[in-house]
């Protein structure tokens, strides 16, 4: 064992501090909680006024013309899905996602087409889904993933020349903006996650957004078992609703997003310094137009410059101080779930690199300089202790 690798916390060395960095703080303000208190003392918990406030302050601020509360990100997937997508349908989506991208388009029916990721960015690789469009191809879903928003230019235009429906995954991307607008205004239809450790987390929670009132009226109808009047049901449907509890939370958390959202910025920025004197860590590239809301701060580690894992990298990073996380160890097609899914697909060399390479690092508005000068210290050692 080299001198180095020795004085590592995790070799029996002195850590670089025993006072971990917070990986996120996804506590609620007093503000949140008496939000939450005042409508249990109301007694109207089902889906009401603090719903569609939030509906309306969370709309208007991405841009869009109608915007839906739902259960959570996934319910809000499976209502964007339905109305504008068949089963049967081959649909192109993300090979680097979170699984409900993916697994609720099966839920649907359709079949998934993994596209890969952009070697740059991780971001959908839309040349790549250009070459993966099939005669039955009637969709792409599209996350902005770690908060980035993707090439949406280049979704667009792609789904122009093809007649595709759009979904945009924005789960981890409230407020990103691209080209300076609300990610809410692009696309069919955009959805959201409001889950305990977004940027905007009530607990469980969601949202849709999208620009057309038929589509608008078709997502309500669905999320509410078609119900148009009382025991009146139009269509079935389901019960997606969101509760007050929840839309509570949710506005008085939105009241501080703004700022939040430009302290994550602000840290990206101060992590772009610290990694810029570490060669073989690379922060992942934003698409060019974007401004990412840093749900998460995902650098790649070049393994090949180290001696070590990614696992073993982040297991001593985390000894000294620096606690992380790997979104996401597998690539979508990797999954067992959506082996039956792959035949005659070529392969995510991209997606399977990222998916050995990929580390989160702590990401929230509450970094401090002393946060900072643990994790500058912490990555120098350990990458100096496990460099070939
Ligand atoms: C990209 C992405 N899509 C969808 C979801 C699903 O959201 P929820 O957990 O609210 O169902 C998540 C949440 O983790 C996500 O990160």
């Amino acid at each position: 064992m080299s001198t180095l690798t020795a004085q590592l916390a995790i070799s029996g060395g002195t850590p670089v501090t025993t006072a971990k960095v917070p990986f996120m703080l996804p506590a609620l303000a007093e503000a949140d909680i008496n939000s939450a208190i005042l409508v249990l003392k109301s007694g109207i918990l089902r889906a009401a006024k603090k719903c569609e406030e939030l509906e309306t302050r969370l709309g208007a601020m991405s841009n869009a013309k109608h915007a839906m509360t739902c259960a959570n990100g996934t319910c809000a997937l499976q209502l964007a899905y339905e109305p504008l997508l068949q089963p049967g349908d081959d649909v192109l989506v993300p090979a680097w996602s979170y699984i409900a991208t993916a697994s609720m388009l099966v839920a649907r029916g359709c079949n998934p087409i993994f596209v890969d990721a952009n070697p740059e960015t991780g971001q959908i690789d839309v040349a790549d889904a250009a070459k993966r469009i099939t005669p039955k191809t009637r969709g792409i879903a599209a996350t902005h993933m770690y908060g980035c928003p993707v090439d949406i230019d280049g979704v667009q235009a792609l789904a122009k020349a093809h007649n595709l429906k759009v979904i945009y995954d924005a789960a981890q991307a409230h407020l990103a903006t691209y080209k300076g607008t609300g990610i809410g205004a692009f696309g069919d239809a955009v959805t959201y996650s409001f889950y305990a450790t977004k940027n905007l987390g009530t607990g469980e929670g969601g949202m849709i957004t999208c620009n057309d009132d038929g589509l608008a009226r078709q997502i309500k109808l669905l999320r509410s078992h078609g119900e148009t009047d009382k025991y009146l049901h139009e269509q079935v449907g389901y019960n997606y609703r969101m509760n007050d509890v929840t839309g509570a939370i949710g506005c008085s958390r939105l009241d501080r997003l703004p700022a939040e959202t430009d302290a994550r910025r602000a840290a990206a920025a101060r992590y772009g310094k610290v990694l810029a004197g570490i060669p073989g860590i690379r922060p992942l590239g934003i698409t060019p137009g974007a401004v990412s809301a840093y749900h998460l701060y995902t650098v790649e580690l070049d393994v090949s410059q180290f001696k070590c894992t990614r696992d073993e990298f982040a297991a001593a990073l985390n000894a000294e101080g620096v606690p992380n996380a790997v979104h996401y160890p597998r690539a979508l097609p990797d999954q067992p779930a959506f082996a039956k899914f792959l035949k005659g697909q070529a392969a995510w060399p991209v997606a399977v690199r990222l998916a050995k390479g990929v580390m989160s690092l702590p990401m929230h508005h509450g970094l401090s300089d002393a946060h900072f000068a643990v994790i500058e210290e912490s990555m120098n050692k350990v990458a100096a202790a496990m460099r070939r």
